[in-house]
């Protein structure tokens, strides 16, 4: 039988709950796992004095594949996102967020896959300051970088991901009417790429803030969504609004040399160490691994048990007005799998 290495970062405040409760679903599908657990965020400051120790980084080149739970990033002092770190050493180009409808409720059929451009753009931060007038702080400049190659890259992810997941239509969003060079470039890219798909997969385009709009208005006619990165960062918590929320959305950040899986929340502080911590997410983002790994029927299984479980079976944790513990709820989604 294959043996999947995987890379394990249990990570900081809910993560070590909700990665257990992951780990029991994934074993539960019948796949054989080998974990190689490692430190990253807060507990590895803690432990190693590096939030992103060498070994992790190693693991990871090794694996090419990992689960991670989610790492605090102090505000303001001490060192910076681990998670962006790791998008950069591993260049994990794509970042892919699924928003599907669990509990009906004000949106009932929505299904997106946004595709967010991971490495380049205005997210980046590459700030300075202009003096003006004697002021050293008089002006503050952003500079935003697209390339042909990066774009390319992600366009090209998004609509083979439309294609092989049987996927209807591409949506470009921009702002090639102001950025007409950033946005242009992005969207030029996105119409020759398209072409390549006639007949196959349809693409239209959309401004941004016409984009946001329509979301709320109509979820339901949006399918796959590819954009770059700051308006990808947005979007995609609106997204995730519509579905219900960040207890349930899962996102993988993936490359040509590794993919990361993960929950789109944070660590929760505020709940940390109380069992509480609704583990679906991090469940959903590890049945995204298993598509990337081909085991796109153990996936699906992962997908149905976690809508069975809060649907059917209406065990939920308390986020979603359930009682349920993390263990609980992991426990039922995995009884499901099984
Ligand atoms: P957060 O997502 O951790 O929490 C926001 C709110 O949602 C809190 O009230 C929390 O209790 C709730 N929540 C989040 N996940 C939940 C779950 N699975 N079940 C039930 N309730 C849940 O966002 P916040 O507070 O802004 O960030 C906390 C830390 O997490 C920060 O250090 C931040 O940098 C980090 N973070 C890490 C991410 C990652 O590793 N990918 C992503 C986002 C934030
Ligand atoms: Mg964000």
């Amino acid at each position: 039988m294959k043996v999947y290495d995987v890379t394990l970062i249990p990570g900081d405040g809910i993560g070590p709950e909700i990665t257990e409760a992951a780990i029991g679903v994934l074993e539960a599908t019948g796949l054989a796992f080998e974990w190689d657990r490692q430190l990253g965020g807060i507990s590895a400051m803690e432990a190693t004095g590096n939030p992103l120790p060498e070994a992790t980084l190693e693991s990871i080149r090794r694996t090419r594949l990992a689960l991670k739970g989610p790492l605090t990033t102090p505000v303001g002092i001490g060192f910076r996102s681990i998670n962006v770190a790791l998008r950069k050493e591993f260049a994990l180009f794509a970042n892919v967020r699924p928003a599907k409808t669990i509990i009906p409720g004000r949106f009932d059929h929505v299904d997106i896959v946004l595709v967010r451009e991971n490495l380049e753009g205005l997210y980046m931060g590459r700030e300075q300051w202009v003096e003006v007038d004697g002021d050293p702080h008089g002006q503050a400049e952003s500079v935003a970088v697209v390339t042909r190659a990066a774009s390319e890259r992600v366009i090209r992810y998004a609509f083979e991901y439309a294609r092989s997941h049987g996927r209807k239509k591409v949506t470009v969003v921009h702002k090639a009417n102001i950025l007409k060079f950033t946005s242009g470039l992005f969207l030029t890219i996105a119409r020759e790429i398209a072409a390549e798909y006639a007949g196959t997969v349809e693409m239209n385009d959309l401004i941004i803030d016409n984009c946001a709009m329509q979301l709320v208005m109509r979820p339901e006619t949006f399918d796959v969504i590819v954009t770059t990165n700051m308006f990808g960062d947005i979007l995609s918590d609106e997204i995730s609004g519509l579905v219900g929320g960040l207890g349930l959305a899962p996102g993988g950040n993936i490359g040509d040399e590794a993919a990361i899986f993960e929950a789109v929340h944070g660590s929760a502080p505020d709940i940390a160490g109380q069992h509480i911590a609704n583990p679906s997410a991090l469940i959903l983002a590890s049945a995204m691994m298993l598509d990337h790994i081909g085991e796109t029927r153990a996936g699906d299984r992962v997908r149905r048990a976690v809508v069975a479980t809060i649907i059917a079976d209406r065990v939920r944790t308390r986020d979603l007005g359930g009682t349920a513990t993390t263990r609980e709820f992991g426990d039922a989604v995995a009884h499901r799998v099984a």
